[in-house]
């Protein structure tokens, strides 16, 4: 159906352009270290991918394990920190360090359920760690791949009344192979094709299922509550 297809053709995409990430094995592979993944969510959710790529460089060379970081000072760690912002989520960080090595002998769980049972680690992360790390079949939705689920469907609900929605078409469209893949190949495409403004329709491997390409304004959507 037309759901299948839109993972098969993001993903065919995805094999030729996704954007060589240092915490990202090569496409297909459908795996990568957790304590990678893992790190590069955290620092990921206040930043930009540009702005994280010399924290994250310095953080792997400082700490390259899991058991590494959980030994370090926190002062070492705030510091390596500073300039990120969100301290708490540092500190998060440490705790959820040493819960991992502590109550899991280093490694993470490789589910949902148990990855959200370490320190600081909530829904978003969980999913993203369990798809990308773990190849589970995970629904993760962030900011990027709002708006392309819809712009996709052409929800027009306004946010935040629209996120149950979008939520269960991410759901639908979410493939049970390669769900890691496919959750970046959607923040891909969300932050280089399908952007706020703009959007390059043009070059979109879903232009073709996009229903609201098929509109005179791609862009209106997610739609905003009015203020
Ligand atoms: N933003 C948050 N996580 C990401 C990832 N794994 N790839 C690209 N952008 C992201």
């Amino acid at each position: 159906g037309r759901e299948s297809k839109i993972a098969g053709a993001l993903l065919a995409h995805y094999d030729v352009h996704a954007r060589r990430l240092p915490w990202r094995a090569p496409p297909g592979t459908n795996a990568s270290d957790p304590y990678r993944v893992w790190l590069s969510e955290v620092m990921l959710q206040q930043t930009t991918v540009a702005a994280v790529g010399p924290y994250f460089a310095r953080f792997t060379t400082s700490w390259p394990t899991v058991e590494e970081l959980a030994a370090a000072q926190d002062a070492d760690v705030m510091a390596a920190w500073a300039g990120l912002g969100y301290y708490a989520r540092a500190r998060n960080l440490l705790s959820c360090a040493r819960a991992v090595v502590r109550d899991h002998d280093g490694r993470f769980p490789d589910t949902e359920e148990g990855l959200r049972g370490l320190p600081g680690v909530g829904a978003y992360t969980a999913a993203a760690v369990a798809a990308i790390a773990f190849g589970r079949r995970a629904v993760v939705v962030d900011a990027n791949v709002e708006r392309v689920v819809a712009r996709l469907f052409a929800i027009d609900t306004p946010l935040p009344a629209a996120r149950s929605a979008i939520r269960a078409a991410a759901d639908r469209i979410t493939p049970d192979a390669r769900a890691g893949d496919f959750a970046q190949a959607m923040m891909d495409l969300g932050a280089t094709i399908c952007t706020p403004r703009n959007p390059a329709c043009g070059i979109c491997p879903l232009r073709q299922d996009c229903a609201a390409f098929a509109t005179a304004d791609p862009a209106a959507f997610p739609v905003k509550a009015p203020k």
